[in-house]
């Protein structure tokens, strides 16, 4: 690396960190780099866990994402539609997006702006998405579930059954070269793998035609920030992929 990548490296790091809100050094050795995962890439790009390869089918050319909005109606599915649910929240970003992040379920800002990721955690997103030079408007956000579960209870396996294939359709779409699955739930759906984030995050996988890169949720980030690093490390992995590279910034 030349002496002006390393200072720009250097600047996209602090100013990922700025805007994700840390705004101290740590000590603790979570921080720290190890050179082991410094070097080594987890897996190889492409490896999935048993099972994870989905068959994303081409969408059909008329089908758009209004008209998955419209088959999904006043969805009455399953029961989150009589468990104290404001509206369905769909999807939003642009419809051409390269990449797609896809969350858990609305929360309870979303269930009443009927936008994903509009809260707390929806800000912080917004901020990983600006730290690779991206606006919100130029990917595409939604959940594996359209409907706040109450209490933010984890979506039940019933919920996921009748809500998943509008959002495969909606990834079929957009067709995102990259998707970003956000915590543990989005990332065992789409993989379908009980692997827990921890051990799929830092791998980069098949999704379709799309790569997908698991992380940690911006809610978890709320809570560990130390997690933060972990995040960076694979929004970049996210910027290479976006720019034609391999994940680790190499062609
Ligand atoms: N958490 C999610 O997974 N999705 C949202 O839309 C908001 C919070």
């Amino acid at each position: 690396m030349s002496d002006h990548d390393v200072r720009a490296e250097l600047a996209a790091h602090l100013r990922f960190f700025a805007q994700a809100g840390v705004d101290g050094l740590s000590r603790d050795p979570a921080w720290r780099m190890r050179p082991a995962d410094a070097t080594a890439e987890p897996a190889a790009a492409g490896e999935d866990p048993p099972g994870a390869r989905a068959t994303v089918e081409h969408a059909d050319s008329a089908e758009t994402l209004e008209l998955v909005r419209e088959d999904l109606g006043a969805c009455t599915r399953c029961k989150l539609h009589r468990l104290g649910r404001t509206q369905i929240v769909y999807g939003v970003g642009n419809p051409r997006a390269e990449l797609m992040f896809i969350g858990e379920a609305p929360g309870h800002d979303e269930d009443i702006q009927g936008i994903p990721f509009v809260g707390r955690a929806g800000q912080l997103l917004t901020k990983i998405i600006e730290a690779i030079d991206l606006a919100r408007e130029d990917v595409y956000i939604a959940n594996v579930i359209k409907c706040r579960p109450p209490e933010n209870r984890n979506p039940e396996p019933d919920e996921v059954g009748s809500c998943e294939p509008f959002l495969f359709r909606q990834v079929q779409v957009v067709r995102p070269r990259v998707i970003v699955a956000l915590g543990t739930f989005a990332a065992q759906t789409l993989l379908r793998t009980n692997d827990p984030i921890s051990r799929l995050r830092g791998k980069v996988f098949q999704f379709g035609d799309a790569r997908l890169i698991p992380t940690f949720h911006p809610a978890y980030l709320l809570r560990s920030p130390d997690r933060k690093r972990e995040v960076w490390e694979d929004m970049k992995k996210v910027r290479a992929l976006l720019r034609g590279e391999d994940a680790d910034g190499g062609r």
